[in-house]
This record gives C-alpha cells, sequence and structure tokens, in this order.
C-alpha cells in the first residue's frame, strides 16, 4: 500500500541544518575535547537564580500541565517592557513565532519579504504555508531596506528584519529604519527580530518596542535563548499590537511554553547582571577576535551580536573541517549562504583562543598543501 501523496510544499521544505553537537564531532574524529562555537550560545550559561529556580521546578509536580496563558511571565515582561500584557506572546523559542506569525498571515497569493541571507525560519513559515518568499540581497552585509521597500506589495504580508542580522551580526540603524517603516502600507506587518538584542550597544541601535509603543504594525521578537542562555529549555516572545498579539494567541498550540522554561525565563529576568556579565565578556571576546583576525589577514564583518563573521578568500570548508578534526565547531558560510566565511560563536576567553591557534593551524597547513 503507498502512503498519501506528500503535498508539494511540504515536499519542497528543508529540515533545519543546526550547527553540529558536540557528541557528533567527538564520535566521528574520536575526539574527548571539543568546543562548540557554531550556535550563537552564550557560553557563560544562564543566571544562577535561573538554575535555582529549575531545580526547585524540577521537584515540584512536573504532572501537571504548564500555565498555558504564560501569567506570571507575561506579567513580568509587560512591566519590565512598559507594554501590557494583552500585547505579548509567548512561544516556544521564537521560531515558534515566526512559524505562527506565518499561520496567521501567509497563505496563497500572499507574499514575505526580508534580506538574503538571514534566519532562515523566514522562508520556512513562507514556504509551510505556500507564500511567496522574496529575498532582497543584502547591501555590504546590511539588510538594504530602501530594496525591500521597493519590493513590498499589496500582497506582502510580512516583512522580516533580523536586527542584528544572523548570519552577518550587521543592525539596520534607527534613521534608517523610520524611513523604511514611514515607506511600509498598512497592509503589511514588519518583523523585527531582535533575538540578539541585549548584545547591540551602538548608540543609533533602534529599540524595536518604540515603534510597537506608537501603535505601528510592527512585532518585535526576542528571546531567552541568546544573552539569557536558556537555548535548551526554548522559549522565545513577541510584543506588537493587542489585535496582532490576540490572533498569535488563536493559532498557539494550548500549552507551547512548557513549565521549566516559564520558570527560569521569569527568575533570569530578575538577575540583571547577568546580562550585564554576558554583554561585558562578549564585548571582549569580540575585541579579542578583531586583533586577532587582523593579525592573520582576514577581513572580519564588524558584530552587533555574539558572533563574527571572517572571510577566508576562498571556499571556507576546508578550513571548517580542519577546524573540526581539530575539535573546534563552527558554522561554515557555505551554509549560510556566504561560502568564503566561517561564522564563530564568541566564546569563553580560553575558547576563543583555542579557535584561533587551531585556525592558525589550519591556514598553515593548508598553505603548506597538507
Ligand atoms: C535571528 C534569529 N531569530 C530567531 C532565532 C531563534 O531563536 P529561538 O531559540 O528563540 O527560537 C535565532 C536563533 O539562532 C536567530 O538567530
Amino acid at each position: 500500500m503507498q502512503p498519501p501523496a506528500i503535498p508539494d510544499h511540504i515536499r519542497r521544505l528543508r529540515p533545519y541544518v543546526p550547527g553540529k553537537p558536540i557528541e557528533e564531532v567527538q564520535r566521528e574524529f574520536g575526539l574527548t575535547d571539543v568546543i562548540k562555537l557554531a550556535s550563537n550560545e552564550n557560553p557563560l550559561g544562564p543566571s544562577p537564580r535561573a538554575t535555582a529556580a529549575l531545580a526547585a521546578a524540577v521537584s515540584d509536580n512536573l504532572g501537571l500541565y504548564p500555565d498555558g496563558a504564560c501569567f506570571t511571565l507575561t506579567q513580568a515582561l509587560a512591566r519590565r517592557w512598559e507594554v501590557e500584557p494583552e500585547q505579548i506572546v509567548l512561544g516556544n523559542g521564537s521560531d515558534e513565532i515566526i512559524a505562527n506569525l506565518g499561520l496567521v498571515y501567509l497563505g496563497p497569493g500572499a507574499q514575505t519579504v526580508t534580506g538574503a541571507p538571514t534566519f532562515v525560519q523566514y522562508k520556512a513559515a513562507a514556504g509551510l504555508n505556500q507564500a511567496e518568499f522574496i529575498a532582497v540581497p543584502l547591501h555590504e552585509h546590511r539588510f538594504d531596506l530602501d530594496a525591500i521597500a521597493d519590493r513590498i506589495t499589496p500582497c506582502t504580508r510580512l516583512v522580516f528584519i533580523a536586527n542584528p542580522n544572523n548570519p552577518t551580526g550587521t543592525i539596520v540603524r534607527r534613521p534608517a529604519l523610520e524611513r523604511f517603516l514611514d515607506r511600509c502600507p498598512e497592509t503589511a506587518v514588519v518583523v523585527l527580530d531582535e533575538a540578539y538584542f541585549e548584545y547591540a550597544d551602538d548608540p543609533d541601535y533602534p529599540d524595536g518596542l518604540d515603534y510597537v509603543r506608537q501603535g505601528r504594525n510592527v512585532v518585535v521578537l526576542r528571546t531567552f535563548s541568546k544573552i539569557y542562555a536558556l537555548a535548551a529549555l526554548r522559549i522565545g516572545y513577541g510584543i506588537a499590537r493587542p489585535e496582532i498579539a490576540a490572533a498569535l494567541q488563536q493559532v498557539r498550540q494550548p500549552f507551547n511554553v512548557n513549565t521549566l522554561a516559564q520558570v527560569a525565563a521569569l527568575a533570569s529576568l530578575e538577575d540583571p547582571d547577568q546580562v550585564v556579565r554576558s554583554r561585558r565578556a562578549n564585548a571582549e571576546g569580540r575585541d579579542y577576535l578583531y586583533g586577532e583576525f587582523a593579525r592573520l589577514g582576514l577581513p572580519y564583518v564588524e558584530t552587533h551580536a555574539n558572533f563574527v563573521l571572517a572571510d577566508m578568500g576562498t571556499p571556507a570548508r576546508p578550513y571548517f573541517e580542519g577546524l573540526l578534526r581539530r575539535g573546534v565547531i563552527v558554522r561554515c558560510g557555505d551554509a549560510l549562504g556566504l561560502p568564503t566565511y566561517l561564522r564563530v560563536t564568541i566564546g569563553r576567553p580560553g575558547d576563543n583562543v583555542r579557535f584561533i591557534a587551531a585556525l592558525e593551524q589550519v591556514i598553515h597547513d593548508s598553505a603548506s598543501g597538507r
């Protein structure tokens, strides 16, 4: 017996390819000491308050469903960001909110516009809902907001701007963003994906919530996966006009955010020091990597997030593989639409030093033909 045919738009979807897990590299290369600088995780780990809250929650009754409304966390976020609780929606990672935006706004005949390269889940949201996906090339590694505005039509429903962008680490600044928002028609929702918001320290970096508070058709996405270091628990959120947030509530799964994630996120919000420490460590690691890339003669893209793109000048895959053999996992740019680049997540000081030492060896080996 044949199983029913898979619809074409589902067949065309590609499963998300994550950075290689440490265990896989250990197995493949027979290594014990492997570091991963590939998925833009925070190497300092979560707040001790979050881990303590988690331990207590685990010994509570895990047999109960979570609070589907995320009541306490929603109230805390509303206070933190000075918005109404009705403007907030929690998700199983901000990934889920991206997917749910697709469910709400996309369908056959609808369009999504974004930059390229950028975070892959925007394309997935379009493909899953049979919407057209328009990717406008970045200009000098930045979202080209004028070119994006030129591609918006009456059928455009979602415009995704990752700010900072992944994989480039670049930002769009306030004046350019405001000009762009003024050009956007009311028929399109602009999604400002601020997964790396807390790392951005440029004085002209715009806070997307300003535009939500102005009542614009803007959805701001934030996450606890990055600076709060809770990626394993999967929790992110969106903030928008109440009508948009209500639609996102309607399409989500009943208990989409698990209890442990809610508890840890709430405790994290009560520890601003963890953010300050992480931001400081990230800036130090970033400056170290900039200095080393310059010493090695490798051009790099200035970052506003917790990862840096370095240009190897030739296809980066052999360097990526050489690093793997030395137990250092980074992201190869060919998977991200930047074939000569390596993307490295800023790690702890020792990890950054080890990455640079391994990279230097790989470069040396490749120059001597080994
Ligand atoms: C730009 C961007 N948006 C969203 C996400 C997804 O984050 P989350 O873990 O909250 O699903 C990522 C993760 O890498 C990202 O880089």
